[in-house]
């Protein structure tokens, strides 16, 4: 399986990374960044201090630094100043691709054998929104699109809208409504995934730095998830998309049209999926309801446990 890694790291979108570049199925075609967590400088510069560490060989460029048509929210209070507070990183063992980030998106879907490449954005969806904008052929030539992002009936930055789409509603209303095949994993699946005390011991047990640096990611994370959201331990939510392109066993789903609201005074970021169980859509938009929590675990930590 080839994907693009649409990212803002972030904690959790560096575990996304790591469970991509651990996983034997997994070839990683590209990374771009977007502003999100932090400043894109920062989840730029993030991204390569992960890749250095998971020995992570593919072109990585950064991409838009603001939303659409809004300013850029960040997440300081989730992530820190540097967006991955809690752990020091390694300095950069590659350069930055010289290409836009949306550019480098779209050479690699258009250059690839078409209905081979998964774009799995884990932060807010402005390069893909631009990059459906200059070539909208893109949408014909993925496989699909998985984000983490929405929920449904759920949100964690307002009662109704998780952050990636609040960050940029109209860039995520442009995704869902593209023509190509949407799966949202949204919170009503991340926030099963736990990093719990018992999760964290077994990155410990791998016994190899990565496994190290994974614990002391989620040694701050834990602390900012108890303060901020009240989570005794985090939601791990980046990974969840990563896992869903390995095995889409993992959850169980809801066929439905999916639309972003932009405009609600009180709803702006909702993503709206319908639950009606009178109705029943063969549609190509779908939302991750449940996930089978231990064995995305057990997923997560043997590919991480690959890497050296
Ligand atoms: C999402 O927001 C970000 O803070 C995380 O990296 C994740 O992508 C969860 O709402
Ligand atoms: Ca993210």
């Amino acid at each position: 399986m080839n994907i693009i890694l649409d990212c803002d790291p972030g904690h959790d979108d560096a575990v996304a990374m790591l469970l991509a570049a651990g996983h034997p199925d997994i070839e990683i075609a590209a990374i771009t960044t977007v502003g999100g967590n932090q400043t894109l400088e920062k989840v730029t510069r993030n991204a390569l201090g992960i890749a250095t560490l998971a020995n992570i060989t593919a072109p990585i460029a950064a991409g838009c630094d603001r939303p659409l048509v809004r300013d850029l929210l960040t997440s300081a209070e989730i992530h820190g100043e540097s967006g991955l507070d809690g752990v020091t990183l390694p300095p950069p063992a590659m350069d930055l691709d010289p290409r836009h980030g949306v550019d480098l998106m779209i050479d690699t879907i258009m250059e690839s054998e078409p209905g081979t490449i998964t774009l799995v954005p884990t932060g807010p969806l402005t390069n893909v929104a631009m990059a459906l904008r200059k070539e909208p052929e893109i949408a014909s030539r993925v496989a699909g699109v998985t984000f983490m992002g929405g929920g449904v009936g759920v949100g964690n930055y307002s009662p109704v809208a998780e952050f990636n789409i609040l960050v940029d509603p109209e860039a995520a209303a442009a995704v869902v409504s593209a023509p190509w095949p949407v799966t949202m994993v949204g919170l009503d699946v991340t926030h099963e995934a736990q990093a719990t005390p018992d999760v964290i011991d077994r990155f410990r047990s791998l016994g190899t730095p990565v496994g190290q640096f994974v614990v002391d990611l989620m040694a701050f994370f834990t602390e900012s998830n108890e303060s901020e959201q009240a989570f005794a331990s985090p939601p791990v939510h980046d990974p969840v998309a990563v896992a869903q392109v390995i095995d889409p066993s993992l959850m169980s789903y809801l066929a439905s049209p999916i639309v972003v609201e932009t405009s609600g005074a009180h709803t702006t970021g909702m993503t709206i999926v319908d639950r009606r169980p009178w109705m029943s859509y063969d549609s190509r938009s779908r939302a991750a309801l449940t996930l089978d929590v231990e064995r995305f675990w057990d997923l997560v930590i043997s590919s991480i446990g690959r890497l050296r």
